[in-house]
């Protein structure tokens, strides 16, 4: 698919839209796949690499964002890297705080912040905690949301042997920053090759690519049963859970299919997703997926509408004339029960919600359904507990195995309860 950006903050995350730059995404490689990068650049006349160091970044599967200090401006054009990149560069911060929106702590935050090429002034002012550009705005957010950091220094030989500048390298790198090169050549500190630099992006983002190879299907967000053409029954989850579960499963390097109900957040550009209005809808396209394609995971995840009308109206009730209307409702059949018996071999994750129940009774009704559909793990959470279940940014879940064994993910972001449900579904799938 080709995908573009305008930054936009949207559910704490970043709206993508279409550009054509964005054909190159994926030719060279995978490795990227599904990382966010952010290339800050800033004045040096090395910004002429910096078109080439976001093509390449995206060649590998990349998204990247760029911004740039009012130096670079005066060195390269914005439209350039937008040109290159397909996502509008950031030159001033506004009231979007497009520093947060790239590098606060959220779940649609970037995975890594490249500064290439960097200046003595922003790497000096960096390390002294200084944010007073564009550039070291999102570096100081950066550093706060513990996002990795590698910074790729060019300038003059003179400015490169500044002791300042040197104590200040020293001191990023032991408060964990990457430096890459640069290389000494004619009296000046290049800055590095570009495929040193992208080969040490693809190094620093690669640890955690524990799903590379997996095929994971996710079905997310509410369904909803028509009682007539217009009206709908339907419930309150938002998919925000399944989406931050599918978000995390293609930056960990899985091939991710989203089945998704109607949601209120978009799902990840990285993944395959089929639209569907109805639980049967759901069902059908759950089990088409299973039987064409070799799926290692289902984290079924979404709220399928478990009631529809048994009659549904062909038109649209009139208010007018219909003073009180009986709808007989019938039960929808569950999506997970057949599962097992469709694809034997898939990990089947059920989800479920409770509302105010004592945590023994939470964990006895989330094990009867992990019985009854035969699933591998069953992740349960009291929607009416504050924070918890639908439509929130955060979650707190109980991840209960066929032993019974339960853990606890006390009261985090989706994406941090997602990362958690991950690695469980990671150790029970790995040979031992
Ligand atoms: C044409 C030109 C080239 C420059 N090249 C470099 C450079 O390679 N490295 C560097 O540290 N400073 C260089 N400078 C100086 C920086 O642009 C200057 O220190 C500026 O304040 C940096 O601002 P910034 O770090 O916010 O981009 C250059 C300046 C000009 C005008």
């Amino acid at each position: 698919m080709i995908l573009s950006i305008d930054l936009e903050v949207k559910n704490g995350g970043i709206l993508l839209t279409t550009h054509p730059s964005k054909d190159i995404v994926g030719t060279k490689g995978k490795e990227l796949k599904g990382s966010h990068i952010v290339l800050c650049v800033t004045g040096s006349v090395a910004a002429i690499q910096s078109p080439e160091i976001a093509r390449t970044l995206m060649r590998h599967g990349a998204e990247v964002f760029v911004v740039m200090s009012s130096m670079a401006q005066k060195i390269i054009h914005p439209d350039l890297m937008e040109w290159a990149t397909g996502n509008s560069a950031i030159t001033e911060l506004t009231g979007k705080i497009e520093h947060v929106a790239l590098a606060g702590e959220h779940p649609g935050r970037a995975d890594l912040v490249l500064v290439a090429p960097a200046t003595a002034n922003t790497i000096s002012k960096i390390s002294c905690g200084i944010d007073d550009t564009t550039v070291t705005s999102v570096v100081s957010t950066a550093f706060g949301s513990q996002i990795p950091i590698v910074i790729v220094p060019a300038m003059h030989g003179s400015m490169y042997n500044h002791p300042i500048l040197t104590e200040n390298i020293k001191k990023l790198e032991t408060l964990g920053v990457e430096f890459v090169g640069p290389r000494i050549e004619e009296g000046k500190a290049k800055i590095a090759e570009t495929s040193e630099i992208v080969d040490a992006v693809i190094r620093k983002l690669s640890v955690g690519q524990d799903f590379s190879g997996f095929h994971l299907l996710v079905t997310a967000g509410p369904t909803m049963e028509h009682i007539d053409p217009i009206r709908v029954i339907t419930n309150r989850s938002s998919g925000k859970m399944g989406i931050a579960i599918a978000e995390e499963a293609v930056k960990r390097g899985a091939d991710v299919t989203v089945v998704y109900g109607s949601g209120s957040v978009a799902p990840p550009s990285e993944a395959s997703t089929i639209y569907v209005e109805t639980t049967e809808q759901m069902r059908e396209a759950v089990y088409t997926e299973l039987k064409s394609k070799k799926h290692n995971v289902l984290i079924a995840v979404a709220a399928a509408a478990d009631w529809t009308p048994k009659k549904p109206y062909p038109y649209k009730i009139s208010t007018h004339k219909t003073s009180s209307l009986n709808v007989k409702l019938k039960p929808t059949k569950k999506i997970i029960d057949q599962v097992k018996k469709v694809s034997p071999n898939t990990f089947l994750v059920a989800f479920r919600a409770e509302y105010k129940l004592p945590k023994k009774k939470l964990i006895e009704s989330a094990y009867k359904r992990l019985l009854e559909a035969q699933a591998d793990l069953v992740v349960v959470n009291d929607i009416g507990k504050k924070g918890a279940g639908f439509g929130t940014e955060t979650n707190e879940v109980l991840i209960i195995d066929k032993e019974k064994k339960v853990t606890h993910v006390p009261l985090a972001s989706k994406r941090e309860v997602a990362k958690k449900i991950l690695d469980v579904v990671n150790e029970k799938i790995r040979p031992k």
